[in-house]
């Protein structure tokens, strides 16, 4: 525990480090990317330029400055972030990195207030906040170690199956190169990639969901082209069948674990579907009891990925309802098949059926699409803890 004086002068710093706000995280990057160059390969760049990371990793920074007394309070952020480093297989001497260059910031960006008994503060406070990060990414390194089928670090894969699920959307069915079990996984977490190709300027880490119920031998991911996008073009023009591709272990704190009796409604956009239907997967092979919604939006059937994959499994199991969303269907799209009404999802349409203060909600797709999700579910009177949302990007509250 830091003592009281030093908690004093890191919460007197805040406002000014909070008016700073984008000159500091700009400032900060920018001298680390210059220093450590080789952390260009560990950042995703795309989000660093689109000022989401950074502006998440310092706003944590700030959020546990302003809460020093209480650190506790932060303890659901700390898990979130300490499962996303784990993602990337951060070490512990990265910190000091991050440390050393946090420092240098506030001394070169406000030299006034960066007496050495400010600095000295906010040295041991960094240090207690990574060394939170620290412990508790080692216990996750463990945990994904000690599990049967489970590893450390980057293991090998390779990739057995590439199949085309829409006009943008593509899955890739990984199995490890050395042939032995791989560990099961809670459905909603994520395989995070780290791709290395001389065709791609740096190493590049992602992260795409686990899009089928774990079944101790390969993993199906689902991959959307986005415009521009360095990871997933590269996945699917240059990553073919046969193809090895280095997997760090399962990882996320977005999962779902609910009784068999227990309704659940899973609502995605887009590819927003695929931590959806690892839990569709999960909860039919689960004979589950309750009843089970599916509602899905997407442009069109070009777009529609899973289609027929889902249909059978409504067709098969009377406790699975499905609705389907197209904004703008296709000429192709008739008679509607695969799809129940034109337009953006809304979810009044389904109130009498789907709101349920027992079910637990799962949802994810575009972030404006989860705030609509959450405002309606919100309104209708369902509690905090039955919603659980993923973000495809750097975190942020709805
Ligand atoms: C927990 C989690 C689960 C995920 N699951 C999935 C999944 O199942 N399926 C899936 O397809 N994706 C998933 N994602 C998203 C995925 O990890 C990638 O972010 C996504 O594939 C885009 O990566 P990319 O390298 O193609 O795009 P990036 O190169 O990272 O670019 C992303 C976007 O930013 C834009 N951009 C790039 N550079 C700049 C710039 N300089 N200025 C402004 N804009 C720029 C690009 O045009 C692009 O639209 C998930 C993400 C998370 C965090
Ligand atoms: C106390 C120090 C740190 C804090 C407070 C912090 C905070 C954060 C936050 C808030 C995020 C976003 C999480 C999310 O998307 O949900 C994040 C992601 C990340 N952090 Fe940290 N972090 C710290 C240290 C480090 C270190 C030492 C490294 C490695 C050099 C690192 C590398 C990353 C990477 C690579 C990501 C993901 C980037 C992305 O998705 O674009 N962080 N961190």
């Amino acid at each position: 525990m830091l003592d009281s004086r030093t908690r004093e002068i890191v919460k007197s710093t805040v406002p000014l480090l909070e008016s700073a706000n984008t000159a500091l995280t700009e400032h900060f990057y920018k001298r680390m990317f210059r220093d450590n160059p080789e952390l260009k390969d560990v950042f995703n760049l795309s989000h660093q330029a689109s000022g989401r990371q950074p502006a998440a990793l310092f706003s944590a920074v700030l959020a546990y400055a302003k809460n020093i007394d209480n650190p506790a309070v932060l303890s659901s952020a700390v898990e979130r972030i300490a499962q996303k480093h784990t993602g990337f297989s951060i070490q512990p001497e990265q910190y000091d990195i991050v440390g050393h260059h946090l420092l240098e910031t506030i001394k070169e960006l406000a030299p006034d207030a960066a007496t050495p008994e400010v600095i000295d503060a906010w040295a041991q406070a960094y240090g207690a906040l990574a060394g939170l990060f620290i412990g508790r990414e080692e216990q996750l390194y463990q945990q994904s170690e000690q599990k049967d089928g489970g590893w450390r670090g980057y293991r090998n894969f390779v990739v057995k199956e590439k199949q085309v699920e829409s006009e943008l959307i593509t899955s890739f069915l990984l199995a490890p190169e050395d042939g032995n079990t791989v560990a099961n996984f809670l459905p909603g977490q994520y395989l995070n990639l780290h791709l290395v190709s001389p065709k791609l300027a740096h190493k590049e880490t992602r992260q795409y969901s686990l899009c089928q119920a774990a079944n101790g031998k390969d993993y199906r991911i689902a991959v959307k082209r986005e415009p521009n996008g360095v990871a997933s073009n590269f996945m699917h023009d240059e990553v073919h069948i046969g193809d090895t591709l280095q997997v760090l272990p399962p990882s996320g704190d977005f999962f779902m674990e609910v009784s068999a009796d227990t309704p659940v409604v899973l609502i995605s956009g887009g590819v927003g579907q695929t931590p959806m239907r690892a839990m569709l997967d999960q909860l039919i092979k689960h004979e589950h009891r309750a009843n089970i919604h599916w509602l899905h939006a997407c442009e069109n059937g070009a777009q529609h990925a899973f289609k027929e994959h889902i249909q059978g499994l409504r067709q098969a199991n009377a406790n699975l309802t499905t609705h389907v969303w197209y904004r703008e269907p296709g000429a192709s799209d008739q008679p509607a098949e695969h799809y129940h009404a034109k337009g953006i999802m809304d979810l009044s349409q389904l109130k009498d059926s789907i709101a349920n203060a027992d079910a637990h909600y799962y949802f994810c797709g575009p972030l404006p699409f989860m705030a609509m999700v959450k405002e309606t579910l919100f309104g209708w009177g369902i509690s905090d803890d039955r919603l659980h949302y993923e973000v495809f990007g750097p975190h942020q509250s709805l």
